[in-house]
C-alpha cells in the first residue's frame, strides 16, 4: 500500500510534467474552449494553470489546489485505508493497531477507527466523546488536533505522564478561573520558566516562548507573565484582539495551553519535526468537512 503515502517530490514532478503538458494542450485547443458550457475539472485545471492561478508544487502533493479547492468528494474507503495503513499520517504504525474496537481492554480509549461508525462514535471509554462535528472544520477538534498538535515542551516523549502534579496544577488553575493571584505567581507561573517542570530532560517553556517577538519566541507567545499567557499567541501578526487565546478561564479542555501539555500527537512517538500538515491529514479534514459520509 506504499503508493498511498505519496512522496511530495514525486507527485510534484508528475504534476509539473502534467502542468507543462496541460498548458501545451491548452495552447492547441484553447481557442475552442469557450465558456459556453460548464467546465470539467480538467478544463478548469488547464485554465487555472494557464492563468498562473495554481501552483501544485506546494509540497502537499497538490492536495490543497487539486482536491480541497475543487471539493473532490473523499470516499470513506480512502479514510479506511488511511486508518489501517502504516505511515499514513507520518512515520508510525497504523492507527487501527491500537484503536480497533469499542472494548477498552483491547483498544485505547475504546476508540474504534476501523469502521466508519466507530470513527463517528468516537471514544467510548470515560470521558466518552465524539472526535469532531461532521460538516464543520475539524482543525481544533480532538481527531485532527491529535494529528497536528505537538505536545509541549516540544519533543516531550509519549512516555511522560499527562497527569503529572505540575500538569494538574496548571489544569486546576485554568479550571478555577485563570486568576492573576498569589497562588498563580508563586506556584504556577514559575513552572513555565523552569527546565524539567513537565518532564525529565525537557527545556523550559520560556526557552521558546519568552516574548511577543518571533523570532525568537515561537508563535509570539510569552509564557513569562500572566498578561502574556492571557494574551495568547500571534498577537503581533494577527493583532491583539485577534490573538489566539491559549487559556479559556474555567475550561481547561478547550484551552490550547492544556491541550499542548496533556495531549500526545498521534501516532505515538512521531517526531515533532514531521509535517503537521500532512496531505492525508488534510484529506481526513476534508472528508469531515464534507459530512463524514460512510459511503
Ligand atoms: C501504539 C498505539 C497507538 C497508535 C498506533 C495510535 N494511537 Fe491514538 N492513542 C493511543 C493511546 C495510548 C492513547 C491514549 C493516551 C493519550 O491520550 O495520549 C491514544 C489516544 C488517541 C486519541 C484521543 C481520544 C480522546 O478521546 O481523547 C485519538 C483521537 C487518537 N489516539 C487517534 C489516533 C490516530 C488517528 C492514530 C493513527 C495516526 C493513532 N491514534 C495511533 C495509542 C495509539
Ligand atoms: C524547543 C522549543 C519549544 C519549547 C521548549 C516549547 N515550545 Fe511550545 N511551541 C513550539 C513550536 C515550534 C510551536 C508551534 C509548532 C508546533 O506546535 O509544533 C509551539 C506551539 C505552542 C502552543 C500553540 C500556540 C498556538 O498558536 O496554538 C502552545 C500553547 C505552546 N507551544 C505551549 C508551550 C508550553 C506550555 C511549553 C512548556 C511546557 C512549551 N510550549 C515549550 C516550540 C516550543
Amino acid at each position: 500500500m506504499n503508493h498511498l503515502v505519496i512522496r511530495g517530490a514525486h507527485l510534484r514532478q508528475t504534476l509539473a510534467g502534467f502542468t507543462a503538458a496541460a498548458i501545451a494542450l491548452f495552447a492547441f485547443t484553447g481557442a475552442q474552449a469557450e465558456e459556453t458550457h460548464r467546465r470539467t475539472l480538467a478544463e478548469q485545471f488547464i485554465q487555472d494553470a494557464k492563468d498562473g492561478k495554481i501552483s501544485p508544487e506546494t509540497g502537499d502533493g497538490g492536495v490543497q489546489e487539486l482536491i480541497v479547492k475543487r471539493n473532490i468528494p473523499i470516499s470513506y474507503e480512502y479514510i479506511n485505508t488511511l486508518m489501517t495503513t502504516p505511515n499514513a499520517f507520518g512515520p508510525g504504525v497504523a492507527c487501527t493497531v491500537c484503536h480497533s474496537s469499542t472494548d477498552n481492554s483491547k483498544s485505547y480509549r475504546g476508540l474504534d477507527l476501523s469502521t466508519c461508525k466507530g470513527i463517528i462514535e468516537g471514544s467510548t471509554e470515560k470521558p466518552k466523546r465524539k472526535l469532531f462535528v461532521a460538516g464543520t472544520d475539524p482543525k481544533r477538534d480532538v481527531l485532527i488536533r491529535r494529528l497536528r498538535n505537538n505536545r509541549m515542551p516540544l519533543g516531550a516523549g509519549f512516555h511522560i505522564p499527562t497527569n503529572s502534579p505540575n500538569i494538574e496544577l496548571v489544569t486546576k488553575w485554568i479550571a478555577d478561573g485563570a486568576k492573576n493571584d498569589e497562588h498563580f505567581n508563586k506556584n504556577v507561573l514559575p513552572l513555565f520558566s523552569a527546565a524539567n517542570a513537565f518532564g525529565p530532560d525537557t527545556p523550559a517553556c520560556t526557552a521558546c516562548h519568552m516574548s511577543n517577538q518571533e523570532p525568537p519566541s515561537f508563535h509570539e507567545l510569552n509564557l513569562s507573565t500572566h498578561a502574556g499567557v492571557m494574551l495568547g499567541a500571534d498577537s503581533v501578526a494577527k493583532g491583539v484582539d485577534k490573538a489566539t487565546k491559549v487559556v479559556i478561564p474555567g475550561k481547561p479542555e478547550l484551552s490550547f495551553l492544556w491541550q499542548h501539555l496533556a495531549e500526545d500527537r498521534m501516532p505515538p512517538g512521531i517526531s515533532p519535526g514531521e509535517n503537521r500538515d500532512h496531505p492525508n491529514t488534510t484529506i481526513l479534514s476534508q472528508w469531515i468537512k464534507q459530512g463524514a459520509k460512510c459511503n
